[in-house]
């Protein structure tokens, strides 16, 4: 709901559990007077002081008065240069070289139903679930107008956000920096959590005091990055993952991007979360305008928990355009680790065969089906058929496919291009590269420049042939490597700091491009993995492959990481081969499958090389996944034990949204001989149902909620555990 006192200039978005309020003051500065667990409302900037700061200075408007300084308010959004010193969201250069602007309000409205955002990502939601504000801000010298957008979804406690400069003036101006989010809070006694790692290990969660001075993370890289993620949290120091106040703000973009924290001189703090200023320069020419990404927001005060399962339902049901929806999706197996580029249309077909009888669905052939591929060094770009291979195009592939009652899906890079290939030997220019320079390989390949829009065009015309030739109803959509010399023949060079921009909304729009002309089609998204995993990329591809890390245990760090933000169907997660080829290490079927499971699920291996013991259990895993889809899918997400603390086992469940039913998984550690006993308590279940656990004995919901369930002593390394819990309706003694 959205509360709008023009009277008073008095913003106030309330959800269910939460109140966002600002207030345009008397000199028509927008302060943002409050963001926490909700509250009735009023003028909450009763909470703001107002005292002389030493060299905090005094806009010139507030004339002889000394007590106020933009430099020690909560702000809403904050240009450079009028005196507040704290990072900045929007950094204007004026056509005399000015970098000064002065944001004042100018008009405010409220829109039934959730804006949209032009080539961008956004959530969408209709008028029965989501308002739009629109705040106009206006710097008078320039004649520069900010738009700031919210769009506030009630039931999944959410705000969004973006940001339209428009230039209303005669002149050029220049946007050196134009952030999507500025969230000032007051104390500085706050955590910052950011999710970083490395190609392979992705989204690791860290967790650090916020120090005074500034504090960032964010890439540089031209993708959103294996390094860090557009994801970040402030919390209360004594925050967990049941209890504590905490603020989650997600970037939905692809590219560059930096996530700032700051604690100020007088004890309060502000986030900032936008495209990174790094090479970045817009210019605006008189009429133009420029759209932030869009960040959305969540404040928790039931910690991370309840935060993650906000943003979960909100992915869920307003971002993820997913071809199934909640039906289940068809149970895959992807032919890279089973073959890399060593294969022919026989070997596809025979390993599509062993996997068929296992009730695998749908046969993803992964990269070197064109081109000259026959290695990591040549064909991209080509995106013919190689026919020394398979014979008769993918119709005929597609064909023997079928034929075993499964459904097929492609691997495509359209983004690169290897030096080795027709495209490039034809175009050397459509490659970033900066002139008189040599570009910098990476995987032995070169990047497309996607600001362009003939290149977008030549690429997806022939994607388009490509998937028009066969019956291909899934496409994982691969990229794989950084930005680097970034710069583009098309461009003037005052325009050169677009380039980066320009080169996701490229991206967003071909991948927009594809979902319309083949609407039923399932796009995975995926970069080396999880180089790319964000709320940007969900909004095209609904799931996202994780990491090139599928070994199991690996896999429970990462994917507890992305689950802080991201919902677990929107995880791609494959049971391979053992020992695994990342890390050499050993796991049952059994863990490989619980974990993959709360993922996407599916197989990554030639089942050929199985047993028929392990074919048995992998015939009995499908099954189980397709029994429990609904759960895994779409219940709510529990972090029990975290894998990142010493502790015997990593535990996880999901639990349907009204509580009657859940899985819960388990992976033990490295084992020590004489372990001690150990419960595990449960969360999400209802304390006043009794629930029937393994097809089993009944245990009453408050015990599991309290004391928890003893967990059985195991042998051996990573054991998994899986109980199905399910209520029972009539009240039955337990135990
Ligand atoms: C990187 C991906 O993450 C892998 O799964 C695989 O598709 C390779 N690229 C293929 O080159």
């Amino acid at each position: 709901m959205i509360v709008l006192d023009k009277e008073h200039k008095l913003f106030t978005l309330h959800t269910q559990n939460t109140t966002y309020q600002m207030k345009a003051d008397a000199y028509g500065v927008l302060l943002h007077t409050y963001y926490g667990p909700r509250v009735r409302g009023g003028d909450l900037s009763c909470l703001l002081q107002y005292t002389d700061r030493s060299f905090s200075p005094n806009p010139n408007a507030a004339g002889t008065c000394r007590t106020y300084s933009l430099d020690v308010l909560p702000r809403e959004y904050a240009a450079s240069g009028g005196g507040d010193f704290r990072i900045p969201s929007l950094e204007v250069e004026g056509p005399d070289g000015s970098h000064t602007a002065s944001l004042r309000f100018a008009e405010a409205q409220v829109r039934p139903g959730k804006y949209a955002l032009e080539g961008l990502p956004a959530f969408f939601g209709a008028e029965a679930e989501a308002d739009t504000l629109v705040i106009t801000l206006e710097d008078a010298a320039l004649q520069l107008q900010v738009e700031l957008f919210y769009g506030v979804f009630e039931a999944h406690d959410l705000i969004t956000r973006a940001v339209r400069v428009v230039n209303r003036g005669e002149g050029t101006v220049r946007l050196r920096q134009a952030a999507s989010l500025c969230l000032d809070l007051p104390g500085g006694d706050w955590d910052l959590i950011t999710f970083d790692g490395r190609h392979v290990m992705e989204r690791c969660p860290s967790r650090a005091p916020l120090r005074p001075g500034v504090q960032s993370v964010g890439s540089v890289r031209g993708t959103s990055s294996h390094q860090h993620n557009p994801f970040a949290i402030l919390c209360g120091r004594e925050a967990g993952e049941e209890h504590g106040l905490c603020y989650g703000a997600m970037l939905l973009y692809s590219g560059n991007f930096q996530a700032a924290a700051e604690r100020s001189q007088f004890e309060s703090s502000r986030l900032v979360l936008g495209i990174h200023p790094y090479h970045f320069c817009w210019t605006l020419d008189p009429g133009a305008s420029f759209t932030t990404p869009e960040a959305a927001l969540v404040c928790s005060n039931q910690g991370f928990g309840a935060m993650s399962r906000r943003f979960h339902r909100a992915i869920r049901s307003n971002l993820l355009r997913d071809p199934y929806g909640d039906r289940r999706k068809p149970v895959l197996v992807n032919s890279w680790e089973a073959t890399y580029f060593d294969f022919d249309a026989d070997k596809l077909v025979e390993l599509a065969a062993a996997s068929a009888p296992l009730g695998v669905e749908l046969f993803v052939l992964d990269d070197g089906w064109f081109g000259a591929r026959d290695s990591d060094s040549s064909g991209l770009g080509d995106w013919t058929v190689n026919e020394r291979k398979l014979p008769g195009g993918l119709e005929a592939l597609v064909a023997r496919i079928q034929a075993l009652g499964m459904s097929f899906g492609l691997w495509v890079e359209p983004e690169m291009v290897n030096e080795d290939s027709e495209l490039y030997r034809a175009h050397p220019d459509w490659a970033l590269s900066v002139p008189g320079r040599g570009p910098s390989r990476g995987r032995a390949q070169l990047v497309l420049d996607f600001s362009r829009k003939e290149v977008r065009d030549h690429i997806y015309a022939a994607l388009k042939r490509v998937l028009s030739s066969a019956e291909v109803s899934y496409v994982k959509w691969d990229m794989n490597r950084s930005l680097t010399d970034v710069w583009s023949a098309a461009l003037a060079s005052e325009r050169q700091g677009e380039v980066y921009h320009r080169y996701v909304l490229g991206v967003y729009e071909m991948l927009e491009r594809l979902r319309q002309d083949f609407p039923n089609l399932l796009i995975e998204g995926c970069s080396g993995g999880g180089g790319r995993f964000d709320g940007g990329m969900l909004y095209y591809t609904p799931q996202i492959w994780c990491s090139d890390n599928t070994d199991a245990v690996d896999r429970l760090r990462i994917q507890y990481g992305t689950s802080f933000g991201y919902p677990p169907c929107t995880m791609g997660a494959h049971v391979s081969a053992t020992p695994n080829e990342q890390t050499g290490r050993t796991a049952s079927l059994e863990t490989r499958g619980a974990v993959a499971m709360s993922g996407t699920f599916g197989y990554e291996m030639d089942f050929g090389k199985s047993s028929p013991e392990e074919r048995e259990t992998i015939r009995k895993q499908v099954e189980f996944f397709k029994k429990h889809h609904h759960l895994l899918q779409t219940g709510d997400y529990y972090r029990l034990t975290s894998p990142f603390q010493e502790g015997p086992y990593t535990a996880w469940a999901h639990v349907s949204p009204d509580g009657r039913e859940a899985l819960v998984n388990l992976v033990t550690g490295s084992t020590h001989a004489a372990l001690p006993f150990t419960s595990l308590r449960l969360q999400g279940l209802d304390p006043n149902l009794d629930y029937r656990v393994n097809g089993g004995k009944l245990w009453p919901g408050d015990v599991l909620l309290t004391a928890g369930y003893p967990i059985p002593l195991f042998l051996g390394d990573y054991q998994t555990f899986q109980l199905y819990l399910e209520a029972v309706d009539a009240s039955s003694p337990a135990f």
